[in-house]
């Protein structure tokens, strides 16, 4: 197949691009570039030892994505690009329905035109809100909380829509909990811009130096230790879900009636955050200071995944473990400190 990946240089799109690259697929990648670095383009080509089409392009930019696809010649779209920080998204809610709900739209709109009806998006277990039940299924109520989640809700219903009004359209939306870790090469991982948001590249720049002391938000959640707990998964394990999803869409083998599914992509398994901080220090052998603050506003308590889901339809099932991640996110980290500074 030849397919074409949004967002091809940020942390998922361009793990996904090696996995894609590795299973025999042609790659066509756009990315604005606005949160990564042209240098991971080439990142993906040594991993995966095979070149790249490459497009930078905002997908805002309507007539750019019509131009790109109608000469594309694609089968399939796996889309990755948008902005995910939650906190942003609360202070800026235009910003990420432009870049997240506008961009979709240009892109669908084009791959209808152009007769590609396969498409995969990514998702997020953001979608389910403080979840009253655990562990979290796709049946469980999608009621996101802030701007970002309701925008990649409202992706999905676009999908689901579609797929409903053209017999040909599939869609399948993979729902990301926790994604961590790094390609084992060490040659691609995720680079921050400017200070992280998230847990783990956080903890990472505390392990090299780059920061003091990590801040825990909150250790008085009704938790065993206290700290909230999440579902980590290695960004290689998601990845390779994509490359099954591509065939699962292919051969309409999953979803609903109409050619629409979800599937959760997680372990099953919740961490705290001290336990991700113990397995970062194993990993690292640094000590990394920390200190507990208030609560972030916003943070669910605890969310993990009924993966089981994804197992049956697609045959996918988490690989790594968390010290194995943290390891892995590590190595990238320490090998790529320059890559980073030209993002910060
Ligand atoms: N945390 C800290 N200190 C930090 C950063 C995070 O204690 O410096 C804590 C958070 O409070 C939370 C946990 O670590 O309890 C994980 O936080 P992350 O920001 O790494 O991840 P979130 O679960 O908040 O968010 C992630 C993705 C989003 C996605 C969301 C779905 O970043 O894109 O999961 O719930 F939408």
């Amino acid at each position: 197949m030849r397919v074409l990946l949004t967002g091809v240089t940020g942390y998922i799109g361009s793990h996904a691009a090696v996995e894609v690259l590795a299973a025999g697929h042609d790659v066509v990648g756009i990315d604005d570039l606005s949160a990564s670095i042209i240098d991971t383009r080439h990142a993906i080509e040594r991993t995966a030892g095979r070149k790249i089409e490459f497009h930078e392009l905002d997908l805002r930019d309507a007539k750019g994505v019509e131009c790109i696809l109608a000469h594309a010649d694609v089968d399939a779209i796996l889309h990755f690009a948008g902005r995910k920080f939650v906190g942003e998204s609360v202070a800026d809610p235009i910003r990420y329905y432009s870049r997240n709900v506008t961009a979709s739209v240009n892109l669908l709109a084009a791959a209808e035109r152009h007769g590609i009806n396969n498409i995969v998006f990514s998702s997020s277990c953001t979608v389910y809100g403080d979840a009253a039940e655990l562990p979290v299924t796709e049946h469980s109520p999608i009621s996101p909380v802030s701007p970002y989640g309701k925008t990649k809700a409202v992706v999905e219903g676009l999908l689901e829509d579609l797929c409903h009004a053209q017999e040909a359209t599939r869609a399948l939306a993979l729902r990301y909990f926790n994604p961590i870790g790094a390609h084992p090469s060490g040659l691609i991982g995720e680079i921050p811009w400017g200070t992280p948001n998230n847990l783990v590249p956080y903890v990472m720049q505390v392990a090299s130096g780059q920061r003091a002391v990590l801040s825990v938000f909150g250790d008085d959640y009704d938790t065993p230790d206290g700290t909230c707990i999440r579902d980590y998964v290695h960004v290689v394990d998601i990845a390779k879900a994509h490359v099954l999803a591509l065939d699962a869409v292919g051969r309409n083998q999953f979803g609903n009636r109409d050619g629409f599914g979800a599937l959760n992509l997680g372990t099953g398994q919740g961490h705290s955050v001290l336990e991700v901080l113990d397995a970062c220090r194993a990993a690292t052998r640094r000590p990394i200071p920390h200190h507990v603050v208030a609560r972030r506003p916003g943070d669910a308590a605890v969310i993990y995944a009924d993966p089981s889901r994804a197992a049956n339809e697609l045959g996918w099932r988490a690989q790594h473990d968390l010290v194995t991640m943290c390891a892995d996110h590590w190595n990238f980290t320490r090998n790529n400190a320059e890559r980073q500074a030209s993002a910060s």
